[in-house]
């Protein structure tokens, strides 16, 4: 069980996920919450003043040993990534963000105390072999990341620290916890600049095409490729239950079920916008995987919930938001 009294550090903390679990915390009480990423904190997503905020690079053993020192609670969401326009092209550089699970794994050994461990998985663990057809049905079960064949670089690095999680938890009872999260998205996320996913991308490219008037859209892939969407709000509870468990420890599921083709994903933003744009399908984008839905029998089974923020839902306050974003720096400008 988690304590607001828990001393906790979020690694990661000025990106995305980060920046919504701290104010998370704060929220539910908790006192000490120290903040860590390497980014300058001018282009941290939010700075919570509450919390101790830290410009660090965690990738450096220092660093990390210093991050954990006193902490009793170790949340790792620090990494190199971003949509898969961003993976397929950084590889090295997403499988580099191993050294951060390493340092902060070993930091906890050795500062001692450490109550609970998390880190932040993903589905590109997943065996691609499981996720080649287009059908919203292609369930994942958290077995099927073996055998090992997961999205390379990124679900690599991913699947190691896994293993590394578990062999900390059995060698030197460091206490992880891992989750394996489905894409996620929500306001105060990535929206432009090259690493941002399906969600943002599409609520972007909308949205420039009713400023512009021009009244098309670039898809990546021919669009019947199938996802699905986690609101951060859900991923903030699951986080929160998984770390807080004192029995489950094995990697699990976090992810929404309701699995959607981009296509439809596009007819929903559209919807929001209450515009219809005429689609181009760029067959040369990195597009990932043809298939892949969250399977929640697990998570039901242990935990007694699933994530169940409906995607309209969620795509409407996040298209608003991208929007407001939008308007502003036009209106900066
Ligand atoms: N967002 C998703 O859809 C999604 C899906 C699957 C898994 N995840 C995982 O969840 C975690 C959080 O994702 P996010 O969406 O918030 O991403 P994000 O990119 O917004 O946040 C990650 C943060 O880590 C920081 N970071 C990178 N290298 C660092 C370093 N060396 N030292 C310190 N900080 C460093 C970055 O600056 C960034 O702010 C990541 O581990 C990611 O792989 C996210």
């Amino acid at each position: 069980m988690l304590d607001p009294k828990d001393k906790v550090v979020i690694c990661g903390g000025g990106g995305f996920i980060g920046g919504h679990l701290v104010g998370d915390l704060i929220r539910k009480g908790y006192k000490t919450v120290r903040c860590v990423d390497v980014k300058p904190k001018s282009d941290w997503y939010q700075v919570h003043e509450q919390a101790e905020n830290v410009v660090a690079d965690l990738n450096m053993r220092d660093a990390a040993f210093a991050a954990t020192k006193g902490m009793d609670v170790v949340i790792n969401l620090a990494c190199n990534m971003g949509g898969m326009g961003f993976i397929e092209l950084n590889k090295g550089l997403c499988m580099i963000s191993v050294l951060i699970n390493t340092h902060l794994l070993m930091g906890a050994r050795e500062n001692g105390g450490c109550k609970r461990f998390f880190y932040a998985s993903s589905a590109c663990v997943y065996n691609g072999d499981k996720q080649r057809e287009k059908k919203v049905e292609t369930f994942l079960k958290e077995e099927d990341a073996y055998p090992a064949m997961p999205e390379d670089g990124y679900g690599w690095e991913k699947l190691f620290s896994e293993r590394m999680c578990r062999h900390f938890r059995e060698d030197w009872k460091i206490p992880t916890r891992v989750a394996r999260f489905h894409n996620v998205y929500g306001p105060f996320g990535t929206w432009a600049g090259g690493r941002e996913k399906a969600p943002a991308a599409i609520c972007r490219k909308v949205i420039e095409a009713k400023m512009s008037g021009k009244h098309e859209i670039e898809i990546w892939g021919d669009g019947q490729q199938t996802r699905s969407f986690m609101y951060i709000s859900d991923c903030l509870k699951g986080i929160y239950m998984i770390t807080g468990s004192d029995t489950w420890h094995d990697p699990i599921n976090l992810g929404s079920a309701e699995g959607v083709t981009i296509n439809q994903l596009v007819d929903i933003v559209e919807d929001i916008a209450g515009i219809k744009l005429k689609r181009k399908y760029n067959l040369n984008a990195p597009k990932g995987v043809n298939g892949r839905n969250s399977d929640n029998t697990l998570i039901k089974k242990v935990f007694n919930w699933e994530p169940d923020t409906k995607l309209r839902d969620g795509m409407e306050k996040t298209y608003r938001w991208i929007n407001d974003q939008m308007a502003s720096k036009a209106t900066s400008k």
